[in-house]
């Protein structure tokens, strides 16, 4: 497990977006895995930049997000299917066709989850996948609890989660109360991993993630058992860890 730690949320997002670019220069087809929320905003601003200045091309790359609420259009402004367009589609030449979100609407979303399943699997898996950390411990939307062996699914977001979320919405009510999201056995089906962090409320989930128990209790301590992951993460978030970082 890699973990740098920076000063900044400039410098985190730089960190991840180098990482990044490494393995998509080297790839015709590569496939990027996406979170949405404040975290990974430094990530997009970054690739944007890259893209705008230095011709960063996203023509040929595919993406899949990790989750959306269940029961917003992608039309609606706390979608995270408009959330994606308006941080990061919207402003490079990415083909939104091969840009994917779960679709968080509809009779039949048992149907919905299992054909993202087979989406990813159909161009070979994803290669790098971005994470963000809930002030729990979730990855995606796989609240403490979560199977370890999960698949994408229609999950029941908890108080915290929707406590956290609801400075997005303009009452906590509004907050939608499940989601689809990919397992926790998806994320770990990629090829590599970045976890973005920053500010004193992810502190206890990244020392949990990293140093703690491999528990279904801090879903993100799954990333222990995978060998291609990297964390970046700011000063605040890093305090008290023993193990090894980067700097
Ligand atoms: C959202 C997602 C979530 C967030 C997490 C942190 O797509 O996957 O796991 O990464 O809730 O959110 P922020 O970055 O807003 O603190």
């Amino acid at each position: 497990m890699r973990v740098i730690v920076v000063k900044d949320p400039q410098t985190m997002g730089k960190r991840a977006a180098d990482l990044i670019q490494e393995v998509m220069e080297s790839k015709p087809h590569f496939v990027l895995g996406l979170a949405t929320g404040s975290t990974p905003m430094p990530l997009y601003k970054e690739l944007i930049r890259r893209h705008k200045d230095e011709k960063l091309d996203f023509s040929t790359v595919i993406t899949f997000n990790l989750d959306e609420y269940v029961g917003l259009k992608p039309t609606h402004d706390q979608s995270y299917r408009y959330f994606m367009n308006k941080h990061l589609f919207d402003h490079i030449n990415i083909n939104k066709k091969c840009t994917h979100v779960p679709c968080g609407i509809g009779d039949d979303l048992e149907a919905e989850c299992l054909m993202y399943e087979e989406m990813i699997e159909d161009v070979g898996g994803v290669d790098y996948q971005v994470l963000g950390i809930g002030s729990n411990g979730h990855i995606g939307f796989n609240e403490p609890g979560t199977s370890l062996a999960s698949r994408t699914h229609v999950t029941q977001l908890t108080e915290s989660t929707i406590k956290d979320n609801s400075r997005m919405f303009a009452k906590v009510q509004d907050v939608p109360t499940q989601a689809v999201t990919m397992g926790i056995g998806t994320v770990l089906d990629a090829e590599r991993v970045v976890l973005v962090a920053n500010g004193a409320n992810k502190t206890k989930a990244i020392k949990a993630a990293l140093e703690g128990p491999i528990t279904a209790m801090c879903p993100a301590s799954a990333l222990q058992l995978h060998p291609g992951v990297t964390y970046v993460i700011t000063e605040d978030c890093a305090k008290g860890l023993t193990i090894a970082v980067e700097r």
